[in-house]
């Protein structure tokens, strides 16, 4: 193994690298799936316990992530090979780290495509197409984009380009460049979206439905769902924030860091849902309209508002924002990996990875359409009806970022030092440290030992224990 390896440059401040952790874990999880899922948990009562989640796993695994990147300070194929190599099980340590750049890459083919939908919901709504046009209109502009594979892959590929144009810059001159401009513009436009939907909107319907709880809506089920949710919110699993962690100085509290990183997502996670909700429930909509909410449902209710245009390419210039502060740290992994391999050839090696990313969501944009009929692993009955794009979900979004966060944890956990913990987090050995290491020894695993278990299962786990549970109440 080689060690001697190009070091790489470091954030100039906390600061600077709460924006860049924070744009990355603040993405299309934020403002467009929150608010759904908070509508299919009945609001308020979900909103609860999905801050619990953060606080009881989300904060202590983003404190992992970074302690680990930090440690050698390396990305994660060489930061975990380094911790690992002297311990048992070593090569389940190199092959974590591996999987710590590759699930980012399987996310980024995907997330590149629909970051070049919202790229071009920008131009559709600048444009006027999706302006004085009723309903039907806009749903066929939606179903035009998606069948049309010229389209798809001219976004993505723009998409991609920024992104990689933004990381061949390197942490100081490209990231913080970046995020130092998008961070502060989204939390503006955040706000502005806001602050109309509060006056344009059903302020007090939607007041209610996101902060007053009603606990008899909550199952089993919402408490994975609450979970799942927190854990890709903050990006865990998939490797930014491990190797954003790797760019730290270490005068710098990861504690700290971590529960700001936290705030911040859930804090942009409820402004999402106070921008559309007000709205939402003004036009009579339905508050779980789930996926098409945020592409075919609120460009029919904007065309309908004073200043409808404006605030439309307002809130599309949002989601275009968050996501490529999230698209660069999906590249960034790797990036990170091969500077290491080939030093001093960032430029050559984020155009390679770009391109390999880029190629593989091409696969993902046509499965949309001309390839839809292509089932690669149709011969296993349960993907029978998975195309590219759903299989590179599914793997990378869910199966393997769980895997990784469930085996981060039990790392830190079981195998590492615990002097090397304590010095890594700067905390005395406090109640405050045991407490943490006991979340990540035993808390961790096992829940997220379960929602993976669930996930997999397509909810079986659940089903079975609500079975029970009834069970017994009838009993
Ligand atoms: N946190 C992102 C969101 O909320 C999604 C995401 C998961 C992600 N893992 C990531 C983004 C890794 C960037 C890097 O949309």
């Amino acid at each position: 193994m080689n060690m001697a390896v190009a070091k790489h440059e470091k954030w100039s401040s906390g600061f600077t690298f709460l924006l860049a952790a924070i744009g990355s874990a603040v993405g299309l999880g934020n403002i467009w799936r929150f608010p759904y899922v908070v509508g299919e948990n009945g609001g308020g009562a979900f909103v609860l316990l999905y801050i619990g989640m953060v606080i009881l796993f989300g904060i202590p695994v983003v404190m992992t992530e970074l302690l680990i990147g930090r440690r050698y300070q390396m990305s994660p194929v060489n930061s975990l090979a380094h911790i690992g190599q002297d311990k048992p099980a070593r090569r389940l340590w190199n092959a974590l780290g591996w999987s710590y750049v590759l699930v980012p890459i399987g996310i980024l083919s995907f997330y590149g495509v629909v970051a070049g939908w919202t790229l071009n919901y920008v131009v559709k709504m600048g444009s006027g197409a999706l302006t004085g046009v009723d309903a039907t209109t806009v749903e066929n502009t939606f179903n035009g984009m998606m069948s049309d594979p010229v389209v798809m892959i001219f976004w993505q590929t723009v998409a991609m380009l920024i992104t990689m144009g933004i990381v061949a810059r390197g942490v100081k001159g490209g990231l913080e460049k970046a995020v130092e401009i998008l961070m502060p513009a989204l939390f503006i436009i955040l706000l502005v979206l806001v602050a109309y939907a509060l006056y344009a909107g059903d302020t007090s319907k939607a007041m209610d439905f996101l902060f007053v709880p009603d606990f008899s809506k909550l199952t089993g089920r919402s408490v994975l769902e609450a979970a799942g949710q927190a854990f890709f919110s903050l990006s865990l699993g998939s490797g930014a924030i491990m190797t954003y962690g790797a760019y730290l100085t270490k005068d710098i509290s990861i504690p700290k860091m971590s529960c700001g990183v936290a705030f911040a997502d859930t804090l942009v996670a409820l402004l999402a849902g106070l921008a559309i909700f007000p709205i939402v429930f003004a036009h009579g909509l339905d508050p779980q309209a789930g996926p098409g909410l945020v592409f075919v449902t609120l460009p029919v209710v904007f065309d309908g508002m004073p200043f409808g245009q404006l605030f439309g390419i307002l809130f599309f210039l949002l989601i275009t924002f968050a996501a490529v502060t999230s698209t660069i740290s999906l590249l960034e992994p790797m990036v990170s990996y091969l500077e290491e391999r080939v030093p001093h050839m960032r430029l050559k090696m984020t155009f390679l990875a770009g391109a390999v990313t880029w190629a593989v969501g091409v696969l993902a944009a046509l499965s949309l359409n001309v390839m839809s009929d292509v089932k690669p692993l149709g011969f296993i009955q349960r993907f029978a009806d998975k195309g590219v794009f759903d299989l590179l979900d599914y793997f990378s979004a869910n199966v393997f970022m769980l895997l990784n966060g469930l085996m981060i944890a039990f790392f830190a956990g079981w195998v590492m030092k615990r002097t090397a913990l304590l010095e890594e987090l700067g905390l005395e050995d406090s109640g405050l440290f045991k407490f943490w290491r006991l979340l990540i020894k035993v808390v961790v695993p096992i829940g997220v030992g379960l929602i993976f278990i669930n996930f997999v299962t397509e909810g079986w786990l659940m089903d079975s224990l609500e079975g029970l549970f009834n069970g017994a109440m009838a009993g």
